[in-house]
């Protein structure tokens, strides 16, 4: 059985204030007092700037919750104005980054060559890991042409060539159709489900216990409305919500979807 994850990318918003109450406000929705554990895991990725607040308010309120960045950078230090190193997100307590968001990809030119490096320098990063969570997707040009299967078959393998199939055991996925991302429109179940169903096959021509093993989320619209009926697809492993997780009671519902 995988564990379910349930991800929260809150993308370029939030403030200090919106970390601290959302940590505790979710950790006394999902959790009640005493903290009793959670059935699956819950993922925060703040902004940069509110890591370390949201990890100090995980830590005080003895919360399961876990932490993560939202991308990073893939060279250990040095001259690289801007960015972040995977020292500095353990430095701060941040357990997962997601690693080639198809808004990084899309905005930031962000390729299959440098989405590889950044993995395979969070698998290489141990006390404490940084587990990645890799983030791949097809546009609706792509689907409307049938490439979907073939984008992510390139997608993952510049990855896996790279940091070799092993190193999946350290890492997750995340299937973002780039058509679903904060546009309402959701993959169907049956339509989410075929492609992570793809991607575990894929993976499986390297490795089955691998494929078997690693989770795969889905990302594209979540709501508290389908996070159910899309988490009990087969090769469904949780959620990584955008919009949705901005608001604390939406987010705690479809983490109660997982249950
Ligand atoms: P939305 O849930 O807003 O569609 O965003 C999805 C996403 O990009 C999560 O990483």
């Amino acid at each position: 059985m995988r564990r379910k994850l349930i991800a929260a990318n809150w993308k370029m918003h939030g403030s200090s204030a919106m970390a601290q109450n959302f940590v505790s406000e979710l950790s006394l929705m999902l959790e009640k007092s005493p903290v009793k554990g959670l059935a699956y895991d819950v993922l925060l990725c703040p902004a940069m700037p509110y890591l370390g607040v949201a990890s100090s308010a995980v830590e005080k309120c003895g919360s399961a919750i876990k932490v993560g960045a939202q991308t990073v950078n893939e060279f250990e230090q040095g001259a690289y104005t801007g960015e972040t190193s995977l020292g500095m997100l353990q430095d701060l307590g941040v357990q997962y980054s997601l690693v080639g968001h198809s808004e990084r990809r899309e905005i930031y030119g962000e390729t299959n060559e440098l989405v590889a490096a950044k993995f395979v320098a969070c698998v290489g990063v141990t006390d404490p890991a940084v587990r990645p969570i890799l983030c791949m997707g097809e546009t609706i040009e792509q689907r409307k042409a049938g490439q979907t299967e073939s984008v992510i078959a390139e997608q993952l393998a510049s990855v896996i060539n790279a940091a070799g199939i092993e190193a999946f055991a350290k890492a997750d996925i995340a299937y973002e159709p780039v058509w679903a991302i904060g546009t309402g429109e959701t993959a169907t179940p049956a339509q989410a489900q075929s492609v992570h169903q793809f991607i575990r096959a894929e993976l499986s021509k390297k490795s089955e216990s691998l494929a078997d093993s690693v989770r795969i989320l889905y990302g594209g619209s979540v709501k508290p409305v389908n996070a159910a009926e899309l988490f009990s697809q087969q090769d469904i492993d949780g959620g990584l919500v955008g919009g949705a997780s901005l608001d604390v009671e939406s987010f705690a519902a479809i983490c109660k979807a997982a249950e």
